[in-house]
């Protein structure tokens, strides 16, 4: 899409519309044709069908979210070309992670280090999005997330601005596809612009106070990224940055992100987010809430009816320029003219696709790829894992039966065709199978009796299979928590099957990082299974079973305590550094526990383990535009095949603008047979040593640099060069 040309259709178009059809154009609301889901969003602005179609007809709504199916999407389609202009309808909804064919979450999904896995997870999650009607989906989240009090975690890429940016890409790429006119493509939304993951205390909508320096720095990347891979929309945030709202901030939507960046979409409001604006105490009334948000760059309003209500007469009034007004609407049948609405209404809308794309067993098939591939294995002391087929097996707990398998964002799949652990650890072992299955706990509370059931099971067993955890409700939005902990009745459980003394694999469902304590950290083995989706029971039993190796790393640091959020591996140094091993009195540690992570970002093991030699430079500087190589060995020093991320770290030694203590630069997944090694090199230029300095422009100041390759954030034996100055 070319931006800057004006287009004739649409220019034509725009000369012959109504100020009420403009603003029709700019009107977002829940599709209650074809969905009326009260658990979605709050029962607001509620609207009957008839009323939703006679709308269509006189141009007064332009897009529709949250409803699928092609027959109710072709009514709507039908009665936008009744309409005087037959400009036709943009059908959006929250496709997060798949469609009826659910993949891990998006934080799971991080954790493969794999973006080229979630480009092929969105863009089945598009087949199948585009097969029941949707054009546009509000994802990818990219938002940086180093608060694991925050519920949203769940939706992104986790804490790191490097892993974010690949994954925000990857997921535009494989939403948009080749052609976001196909057929099969979806517009992808990168949201919530901006910050949104830093709101203060991980409490979900709550206010940020952050430097621009750190905006730039951090929050900023992951959009730029989706940008420059082509997303023609975004969507603007609930939060306040620095006392304006996200959804009513000209420096936001329109300097940075127009002027700066030279985004040519369109942006949406969150959720009645302009409508927020009153309760953010920074619009008086809906009129002038209206007039901020959309002066800001808000091109289109969702749900709450605001600009349908007030915009044309802000219009009439002349405080809202028509060229303004006519440069929203522009942006909109940009779009839609990009997804080739215009050539066909009817696209995305074929009865035989909405039968045969969907479900699929290759989308299964992939689904169960990306499940395995997300589970994160953080210890396995004793190599209690892999099992046996015909291990007698105790599996304990809450999450084991046929719930809370999809995560906290699935509005369209129907869980009961998920494969639940129960079922697929069963199915795994075959006529093997020595499973019994306890409850012994609900997720937030005891049960009479379970945990004697429970630990009878145990004693019974070889080992035990505890899977406990988060439900779906406890993460996502409004899914903050103080504890980031497995829920009381779960840890009394764990509590008392591990007094039994039979070996326990913790299989942990969890929607962030959580402080793991007690029996759950003490367990023998521990595999974050995050939510997996689709495929939860077989992927979690190919780990099991030993008929995958488990390759993930956390992409987000699990603490030790929850008082430590929020904690993330690329914190600052401070003038008191922390020492590790033994506290130390004036130095930056807390009372009660190491200021480390229990398990640091990165962290991960499989069945084999790996050796690094020592890491090697071919050069002790960098020349100004020179590049210079890090390299080190690595070696499979197990019996089975496996596969390792191998990380690349950096840290400024001295900076004008004081920098992390380790900062991801790169990072290379390999795979080695029992044995074999790899070298495996990384080239650094000075564009990879650049930060954001206190002019706010991206620098890159000469200088020592240590350089790590090494298996995770917290380990590993650093090197130094020197980037040199451009005379030197
Ligand atoms: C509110 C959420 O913040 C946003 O992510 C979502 O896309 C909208 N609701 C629409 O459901």
């Amino acid at each position: 899409m070319d931006g800057n040309k004006k287009d004739p259709q649409i220019e034509a178009l725009i000369a012959r519309m109504t100020i009420d059809e403009k603003v029709g154009q700019l009107t977002l609301y829940a599709d209650e044709l074809r969905t009326n889901n009260p658990n979605i969003n709050p029962d607001v602005n509620r609207r009957k069908s008839a009323e939703l179609l006679d709308d269509i007809r006189a141009g007064r709504v332009g897009a529709l979210f949250n409803g699928i199916g092609v027959v109710g999407g072709r009514l709507a389609q039908q009665a936008a070309q009744e309409s005087r202009l037959k400009i036709p309808m943009l059908f959006g909804a929250d496709v997060i992670h798949g469609l009826r064919t659910v993949f891990p979450i998006p934080l799971a999904e991080a954790a493969s280090f794999e973006p080229d896995l979630a480009e092929k997870t969105a863009r089945v999650a598009a087949v199948e999005a585009t097969a029941v009607g949707v054009h546009w989906t509000f994802a990818p989240m990219v938002d940086i997330a180093r608060d694991q009090r925050w519920g949203r975690v769940c939706e992104g890429a986790g804490e790191d601005v490097f892993l974010g940016k690949l994954f925000a890409a990857a997921r535009v790429r494989g939403f948009q596809g080749a052609s976001l006119a196909n057929d099969d493509s979806v517009l992808a939304t990168p949201k919530h612009l901006a910050a949104y993951g830093a709101v203060a205390a991980g409490l979900d909508y709550n206010s940020v106070d952050i430097s621009e320096q750190s905006l730039r720095e951090i929050h900023f990347p992951p959009f730029e990224a989706a940008f420059a891979a082509g997303a023609l929309s975004t969507m603007s945030a609930f939060n306040d940055i620095n006392g304006v709202p996200s959804s009513a901030n000209h420096w936001l939507s329109t300097e940075v992100l127009r002027g700066e960046w030279g985004f040519k979409g369109l942006v949406v409001s969150d959720y009645t987010a302009d409508k927020e604006l009153i309760l953010h105490g920074f619009a008086e009334n809906d009129q002038q809430a209206t007039r901020l948000a959309f002066m800001a760059g808000v091109d289109m309003s969702m749900q709450s009816g605001l600009y349908a209500a007030h915009l044309a007469k802000l219009v009439h009034d002349g405080e809202v320029p028509l060229k303004t007004l006519d440069e929203s609407v522009r942006r909109v049948l940009r779009v839609k003219k990009a997804l080739g609405l215009f050539d066909n209404p009817y696209r995305s809308l074929d009865p035989s696709r909405e039968a045969s794309d969907v479900a699929t067993p290759a989308h299964r098939k992939l689904a169960h790829e990306a499940a395995r591939r997300s589970i994160v294995m953080l210890k396995n002391d004793n190599g209690v894992l892999p099992l046996q087929k015909s291990a007698r097996i105790a599996l304990i707990g809450p999450l084991a039966d046929q719930a809370n398998l999809h995560g906290p964002w699935t509005l369209f799949a129907n869980e009961s065709e998920a494969i639940s652990l129960q079922d697929g650890l069963t199915r795994a072992a075959g006529n093997d199978a020595h499973i019994k299955v306890v409850k012994g706990a609900e997720i937030d509370a005891p049960i009479e009796g379970g945990i004697a059931a429970a630990v009878a099971a145990a004693q019974g067993a070889d080992v035990v299979l505890l899977a406990i955890g988060e439900s779906e409700r406890m993460s996502g939005e409004a899914q903050s928590r103080t504890e980031i902990v497995v829920p009381e009745a779960q840890q009394a459980l764990a509590e008392a099957v591990a007094k039994t003394g039979k070996p326990v694999v913790v299989l942990l469902r969890t929607g962030r990082a959580l402080a793991l304590k007690g029996a759950v950290r003490d367990a023998s083995t521990i595999l974050v299974t995050w939510f997996l989706g689709s495929e939860t029971g077989s992927a979690v039993a190919d780990v099991v079973f030993g008929d995958f190796n488990p390759s993930g790393r956390l992409p987000v640091s699990f603490p030790f305590e929850s008082g430590q959020e929020p904690y993330y591996y690329n914190h600052k140094a401070t003038g008191r550094p922390y020492h590790a091993g033994g506290l130390k009195e004036f130095t930056a540690r807390y009372r009660e526990t190491d200021n480390a992570a229990l398990y640091s970002f990165g962290s991960g093991m499989g069945f084999a383990p790996f050796t690094y030699d020592e890491t090697q430079l071919s050069g002790e500087s960098l020349p100004w535009n020179g590049e210079v190589t890090v390299s080190s060995r690595i070696t499979n020093t197990g019996k089975v095949a496996g596969e390792e991320v191998v990380q690349l770290y950096i840290r400024d030694r001295v900076a004008s603008i004081t920098r992390p203590v380790r900062e991801l630069k790169g990072f290379r997944k390999i795979q080695l047979a029992p044995g074999a090694s790899a070298d495996v090199a990384f080239t650094l230029t000075r564009k990879d040593l650049e930060f954001v300095g206190a002019d706010l422009k991206w620098i890159a100041e000469p200088g020592a640099f240590d350089v790590w390759i090494a298996p995770s954030a917290s380990t590993g034996t650093p090197k130094s060069f020197r980037l040199l100055d451009r005379k030197e």
